[in-house]
């Protein structure tokens, strides 16, 4: 049976969500541990499969992660490990792979982590539950690029059949 672990870092949840629907469609069969990244195992060199997923907050992968990364990466290269990428950006779908997407290309070149696998995911817009220099910041972003500054809901612009699709490859791995 392999043991699995899924590590993220999350602020408004939709990396939370991501991962469990990632954990839904792992192989049954799998070991699957689930947390945040600030409450990760002591030991993760006891698992085969480790999954770090994290968003991006103005233009960097939030900064638990790279922490994590950057102090486990040498345990982390010795297992298959994967890595996804949450951003804004990636709703755009020729910017949503770890070739086109910036954010993705410019973390992986930077870090030492050398995962086997990397995927990205659109975010999800919801103006609610931003603070008011955020949701600026976010409207302006939006607002240059023709996209909405106001909904009455929220909208997802993941792609989820991607998500499962990421399981399955995860679980190949
Ligand atoms: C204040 C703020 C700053 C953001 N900065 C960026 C950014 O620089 N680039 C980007 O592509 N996405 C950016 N995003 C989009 C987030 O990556 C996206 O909202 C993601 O779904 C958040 O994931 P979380 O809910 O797990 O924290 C930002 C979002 C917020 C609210």
């Amino acid at each position: 049976m392999t043991k699995v672990l899924i590590l993220y870092s999350s602020i408004d949840g939709h990396t939370k969500k991501i991962v469990e629907t990632i954990k839904e469609n792992l192989d049954s069969k799998n070991i699957i541990s689930l947390s945040t990244i600030n409450n990760a195992p002591e030991n993760i060199e006891n698992f085969d499969k480790i999954l770090i997923a994290s968003s991006i907050r103005y233009w960097k992968i939030l900064p638990v992660a790279r922490k994590f990364v950057q102090e486990n990466h040498q345990i982390l290269n010795t297992k298959k490990t994967a890595f996804v990428n949450i951003n804004l950006t990636a709703r755009k779908t020729w910017k949503d792979t770890p070739e086109t997407n910036a954010y993705t290309k410019k973390f992986l070149l930077k870090t030492p982590l050398k995962p086997k696998l990397t995927w990205v995911f659109a975010w999800k817009l919801d103006y609610s539950l931003y603070g008011p220099l955020d949701t600026l910041m976010i409207k302006l972003i939006m607002k240059i690029t023709w996209w909405p500054t106001k909904t009455p809901e929220p909208i997802e612009y993941t792609n989820w059949e991607k998500v499962k699709e990421f399981a399955r490859d995860f679980d190949t791995l």
